[in-house]
């Protein structure tokens, strides 16, 4: 590819305690892809995505460098990068309206006043898809699905039009039907804003169908980074072969022409 890296890990490694939860990592992330982070639980995916974003608790040890070309610093959370978690009860504020917690972030890092803030807010909750958006302004989030909730946290993550979103296993707690209701959301949004998009996942089956690189994780290795296709079709590292496997949909000529663009 020959784009300009969004953003460049080299020789990453964190660790915890004893224990590493990344070795040695070298990835680069291309300015307005989509990028999925594959691997079972424990892998390192939510560490590569904490290190990223600067959220690592302080206890953790990291060497090795990450930079930031196109951004030329450090990402800066809700300007820079937007995140989208599998809880969205955690990462919205319960006391506070939906109206309310999107503005703040556009008013926050857009330097909108708080009427003009609100009114982006309404339109965000529209282009979320979220039914009766006026109404959902005065919601708080206990109101709301669970789906509804993560759509107001997509909300929320955008608000600012960050270049980079980062989306943590955002679809995980979600039944399958809205699962894909909210992929398609995201494959949208990113398109459309042109953001670069890190897909956090365990679940192959749900990024092949969508984004434009896959990397494999296990057991904080990085084991093989390439195009959807060409992974899914002739994986590098046994692993993989045996997670393609393990969905069956995947592993059947059909279904991997079907991830053609
Ligand atoms: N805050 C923490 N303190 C101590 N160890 C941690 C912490 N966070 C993660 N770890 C350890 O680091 C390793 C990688 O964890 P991480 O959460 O990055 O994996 P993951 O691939 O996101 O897993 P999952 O699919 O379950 O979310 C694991 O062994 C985990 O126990
Ligand atoms: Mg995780």
């Amino acid at each position: 590819m020959t784009a300009a890296p969004f953003c460049s890990v080299r020789g990453l490694s964190v660790r915890y305690g004893q224990e590493a939860a990344l070795k040695s990592v070298n990835l680069d992330l291309i300015e307005g892809e989509r990028l999925a982070i594959i691997g079972e639980s424990g892998s390192g995916k939510t560490t590569l995505g904490r290190t990223l974003a600067g959220l690592l608790p302080d206890r953790a040890r990291v060497e090795g460098s990450i930079s930031w070309p196109a951004l030329g610093h450090a990402p800066l959370p809700g300007r820079d990068f937007g995140l989208v978690l599998q809880d969205p009860g955690t990462s919205l504020n319960p006391v506070l309206t939906i109206g309310e917690q999107i503005a703040e972030s556009a008013r926050q890092h857009l330097g909108l006043s708080w009427r003009q803030a609100l009114a982006h807010a309404e339109e965000l909750l529209e282009r979320v898809r979220l039914p009766q958006p006026t109404k959902a302004m005065r919601a708080f989030p206990h109101q709301l699905s669970g789906g509804q909730r993560q759509r107001v946290s997509i909300a929320a993550a955008i608000a600012a039009k960050p270049a980079l979103l980062i989306a943590d296993e955002a679809t995980s707690a979600l039944d399958v039907v809205v699962q894909a209701e909210i992929v398609k959301l995201l494959d949208g949004l990113v398109r459309e804003e042109g953001m670069t998009l890190l897909f956090i996942t365990h679940d192959i089956a749900l990024a092949s169908g969508f984004v434009d690189r896959v990397a494999v994780f296990r057991a904080g290795e990085l084991l093989e980074a390439g195009p959807v296709r060409s992974v899914l079709s002739s994986p590098a590292d046994a692993y993989t072969a045996a997670l393609i496997v393990s969905h069956r949909d995947l592993s059947t000529p059909p279904l991997i022409a079907e991830v053609a663009p």
